[in-house]
């Protein structure tokens, strides 16, 4: 996409998107949750933006030994036109620059799309966490080598 640009999610950033954060973007990470990690030593977090509008962001927190990806989320009516996997390219490229070897989430079993993205970008499916999302949906642990 021409216009897309990324780049890293400022304060500013977070102001514009919290209105319509779980309306337009997703409806599990709340703005509580998404401003504390902005403020916290071990997140890093990215947007995709065309022009102004901010039409996806992701992040990952590091840990010693591996990084993890907290969230990816493209606004709904931008799916599918590559904006996830740009995202999570950039998170790949950022996890290596710090020199880590693994890059680690859990997505919902259910999660059909996002395991595909993730498949399609070399990660395995690794383990399960039972009953993980609100003791009802199983988590897949993913995870990269790189
Ligand atoms: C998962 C998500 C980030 C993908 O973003 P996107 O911009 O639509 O993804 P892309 O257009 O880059 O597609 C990348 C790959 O994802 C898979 N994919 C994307 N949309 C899909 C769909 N509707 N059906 C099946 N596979 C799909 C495909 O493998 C696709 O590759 P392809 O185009 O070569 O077939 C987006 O659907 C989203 O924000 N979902 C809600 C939040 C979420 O579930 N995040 C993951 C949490 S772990």
């Amino acid at each position: 996409m021409d216009n897309l640009k990324i780049s890293n999610m400022t304060i500013s950033d977070f102001e514009n998107i919290s209105p319509t954060l779980t309306s337009d973007f997703d409806d599990f990470w709340s703005c509580k949750t998404l401003y504390s990690e902005l403020n916290n030593p071990h997140s890093h977090y990215i947007v995709a933006k065309i022009h102004t509008e901010i039409v996806g962001f992701a992040g990952i927190w590091k840990s010693v030994d591996d990084v993890h990806i907290t969230d990816i989320v493209v606004k709904k009516d931008f799916r599918k036109r590559g904006i996830g996997s740009l995202l999570l390219q950039k998170l790949i490229s950022i996890s290596k620059e710090l020199k880590f070897k693994e890059l680690t989430l859990e997505v919902n079993s259910s999660n059909e799309v996002a395991r595909k993205l993730y498949l399609k970008f070399g990660f395995k499916e690794l383990g399960i966490r039972k009953k993980y999302y609100n003791n009802t949906d199983d988590a897949i642990i993913m995870t990269l080598y790189m």
